[in-house]
């Protein structure tokens, strides 16, 4: 089966099959590529963690068609959920809300909140749409990666890491490039549980006023691990006023296990014939963009570390920041 393109219908309809005998999929969406199964399917999803080999009580997020399809999922919507779903689906914007009881239990990892998205991603809409004509009320999908692993931002990502039994619809390279944000709507005011795709400064200007930040009641969450996202060379931060002195001993101590992914040019050293110094954009969506590509480029080349200039402090960074420091605890 492998890797399909997804604006064959044909493919879609393979992929709707697969979904409602309980299968799963690798699926395109704006920021990542998903590992989906039918959400209403305990089952189903359980083959997710699985093959993720992730842990059962970690929750997935559940992706529905629109606002309209949230209601199998959720019985009670709120002001605030409403407004955010209102101005920011489709999109990278994920809900926690109230779960309507007795469904997706799998799916929430067992707690009484389920985490609700609608992907813009045309593939994505497609494939919802077809699905839900066809009883599948939601399609659970975490990132496509191994757990811990960088999350899969082209169809053939998906494909390394679950080898050529999986259907995988190619969708391109993911526009965003960096999970949705997740905001926890089950207290007031909403939580920002995951930086992502969406700033916090649009999301707060949609709710007229601050998001809280996650505390110890806040439900749990892999993406909010210490250690997630990593690479298999370890993966260094330098402020931008270290790096280059650092980049010169490695060189002149001859050892080239190194990769770096820096905004600054660095300077080139007579007799080291590394060819992995990548530049970062200085552009935060260009960057995030790209982020989870370059270390695996970076990674496949089999240095020893992955040594990355610390992006700008900036709100606009906070995704990218927040990802390579998590790839960095590892
Ligand atoms: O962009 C994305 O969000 C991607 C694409 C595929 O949509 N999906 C994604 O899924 O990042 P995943 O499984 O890697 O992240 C799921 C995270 C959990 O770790 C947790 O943080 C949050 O979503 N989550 C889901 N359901 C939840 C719930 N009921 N309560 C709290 N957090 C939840
Ligand atoms: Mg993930």
């Amino acid at each position: 089966m492998s890797v399909l393109s997804g604006s064959d219908p044909q493919a879609i309809g393979l992929a709707v099959d697969v979904l409602c005998k309980g299968g799963l999929v690798g699926l395109p969406t704006e920021t990542v590529y998903g590992l989906g199964a039918r959400a209403d399917d305990d089952a189903a999803v359980r083959a997710i963690f699985a093959a993720k080999g992730r842990p059962a009580n970690h929750p997935v997020i559940v992706h529905v068609v629109d606002a309209a399809a949230a209601q199998a999922f959720c019985a009670d919507i709120g002001a605030a959920a409403q407004r955010l779903m209102s101005q920011h689906w489709p999109g990278p914007l994920t809900l926690i809300l109230p779960r309507r009881p007795g469904c997706a239990a799998a799916a929430a990892g067992g707690q009484d909140s389920v985490g609700l998205r609608c992907p813009a991603h045309p593939v994505a809409q497609t494939l919802l749409r077809a699905a839900l004509a066809a009883g599948v009320p939601g399609v659970a999908a975490p990132s496509a990666n191994r757990f811990g692993r960088i999350s899969p931002t082209l169809a053939s990502h998906v494909q390394q890491e679950f080898g050529d039994n999986l259907l995988v619809l190619d969708g391109g390279a993911c526009s965003v490039g960096v999970e949705s944000s997740i905001v926890d709507c089950t207290r007031a005011p909403p939580a920002l549980l995951r930086p992502g795709g969406l700033d916090r400064a649009a999301l707060e200007s949609t709710l007229d006023g601050p998001l809280a930040s996650p505390d110890d009641t806040s439900p749990r969450a892999s993406g909010t691990l210490a250690s997630h996202y990593a690479p298999a060379a370890r993966l260094r931060l330098f402020p931008s006023a270290t790096l280059a002195q650092a980049w010169r001993e490695q060189s002149a101590s001859g050892h080239p296990a190194v990769a770096v992914y820096s905004r600054q040019a660095l300077p080139t050293v007579v007799g080291v014939p590394w060819p992995s110094v990548r530049r970062m954009p200085e552009d935060a969506r260009a960057a995030a963009h790209e982020l989870f590509a370059v270390l695996r480029e970076l990674d496949s080349l089999g240095v020893e570390q992955i040594w990355v200039e610390e992006p700008p402090a900036l709100p606009a960074w906070d995704a990218v920041n927040d990802r390579l420091r998590r790839a960095a605890a590892a």
